[in-house]
């Protein structure tokens, strides 16, 4: 099968790796592209033991002579924008990287992220209860998008557009503001102010992107397509209403980054070799104990974006197969095996317990989901110290097992393992 246009997904709830296996991928890829979500994403990279976060920029950014496409599905947020394009070594124009931003992609403005706090708190005091966003705005601004009034990236050099949405929405959001939740109201000049200075700063930046990725495919290069959140956090196909605003399965490759869905070569699904979630919702495999604490400590598991301490579990075979199925993804790239090692008694879960019936298929409605009780399998563990490991052949019996164990339950082939968080820390086992 051809590689030339992949899109790569998380196939649980987020942070399974994303952005350590983009940079793998992306040496061999001439042009990376984001296709939905913002700055709640948190993708790390680390390099010869030096670490880089990127929330908007594509994990692509530190091969030289790359494109890096920041596509039409995505909300961006200039601020964090600027911020990651200073914080960013080696600088993009040293190595000759070019960043392409859409002129169709949606601007979060600082009214999106006093209206995510807001709504979340009203959530906690109301009985519904929170969802634990990351408050970067991200569900606001996306319902300003589909409610057609959302300001996207080419407003912003724009000036008189700009002035006539701005001002449209400052009036709408102080209506919100003021009415609903008794807060200060909206300075329409000081918001056109910013955002005509985040227009400066983007102007080089802005472009078809369209045009840009069907001529990359077109003409042969080979393309990659990086996902942010997971399956899981999806609108549709996630944990309901636990979910972030946008499409974070493969499909939404084809919307966000605009390509015919005929057009893609294969789907990449990265799996972490147990769970973990941020923020509220069903998470059937979590443990609250001992286990997820060791889990938690070995992987340092805390927030990219937030830095909350996230919640583990063992690894769930009954929601990655869901994942297969909703994104058909065709190779699994398995990160963190190394987390395993020693870690005691190793379980999976392979099927659920609900009301007293057993699933063994992932049932997607939230009143069903949240009475899930997994049950394990127990799999046989191992101690040694994996992370130097670079042949599947170096692992111990009971890791390959483990993996191949996996394969057979997703009936999708695992092409790539991660033993470390170094771009070195991997096996590759030919996608
Ligand atoms: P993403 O959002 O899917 O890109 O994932 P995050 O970057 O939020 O979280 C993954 C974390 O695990 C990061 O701290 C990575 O450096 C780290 N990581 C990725 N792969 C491995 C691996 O194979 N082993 C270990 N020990 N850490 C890894
Ligand atoms: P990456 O790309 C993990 C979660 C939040 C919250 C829910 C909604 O690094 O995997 P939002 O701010 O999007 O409205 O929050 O989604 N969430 C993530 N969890 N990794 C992420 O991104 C996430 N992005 C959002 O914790 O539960
Ligand atoms: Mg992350």
């Amino acid at each position: 099968m051809s590689d030339r246009v992949s899109v790569l997904i998380g196939a649980q709830w987020g942070d399974e790796g994303k952005g350590r296996v983009v940079d793998v991928l992306a040496k061999d890829a001439d042009v990376v592209v984001r296709f939905q979500g913002g700055a709640n994403a948190g993708h790390t990279v680390v390099v010869e033991g030096k670490k880089h976060v990127f929330h908007i920029l594509p994990s692509g950014m530190l091969y030289p002579g790359k494109t890096c496409v920041i596509g039409n599905g995505l909300v961006v947020d200039p601020e964090q924008l600027r911020n990651e394009m200073e914080e960013l070594d080696p600088k993009p124009e040293a190595i000759g990287v070019k960043l392409l931003i859409s002129y169709s992609a949606h601007i979060v403005m600082p009214y999106h992220k006093k209206l995510d706090a807001l709504a979340e708190h009203a959530r906690s005091a109301s009985g519904a209860g929170p969802i634990g966003t990351t408050g970067r705005g991200i569900g606001p601004c996306y319902v300003d998008k589909y409610s057609r009034i959302g300001i996207r990236a080419e407003d912003l050099v724009s000036p008189k557009v700009l002035e006539k949405k701005l001002r449209a929405n400052v009036e709408e959001k102080n209506q919100i503001l003021e009415k609903i939740y008794g807060a200060p109201k909206l300075d329409f000049n000081e918001l056109y102010e910013l955002a005509t200075r985040w227009g400066e700063f983007m102007a080089p930046y802005l472009g078809d992107s369209t045009l840009e990725i069907d001529g990359a495919v077109t003409s042969g290069k080979s393309v990659l397509f990086e996902g942010a959140q997971g399956t899981l956090l999806d609108v549709d196909h996630g944990t309901y209403p636990f979910v972030t605003s946008s499409s974070c399965v493969s499909g939404g490759a084809s919307i966000g980054g605009a390509l015919g869905p005929g057009r893609f070569s294969r789907v990449i699904g990265v799996v972490k070799a147990y769970c973990t979630r941020v923020g509220e919702g069903p998470f059937p495999t979590e443990d609250r104990g001992v286990m997820g604490d060791r889990l938690r400590e070995n992987g340092a598991e805390f927030g990219a974006t937030t830095g909350r301490p996230r919640r583990c579990g063992w690894l769930d075979l009954v929601a990655l197969n869901y994942a297969v199925k909703v994104n058909g993804i065709d190779s699994i790239a398995l990160t963190k095996l190394d987390v395993l090692s020693g870690i005691g008694n190793l379980k999976v879960c392979d099927a659920y317990e609900i009301n007293g019936k057993k699933y063994a298929a992932f049932p997607n409605s939230a009143t069903i989901i949240e009475n899930a009780r997994p049950l394990y399998r127990e799999m046989p563990a191992w101690d040694a110290d994996i992370s130097g490991c670079r042949r599947f052949e170096d692992l111990p019996e009971e890791a390959r097992g483990y993996v191949r164990f996996i394969e057979d339950s997703a009936s999708v082939k695992v092409s790539l393992i991660g033993v470390g968080p170094d771009r070195e820390d991997t096996i590759l086992r030919g996608f």
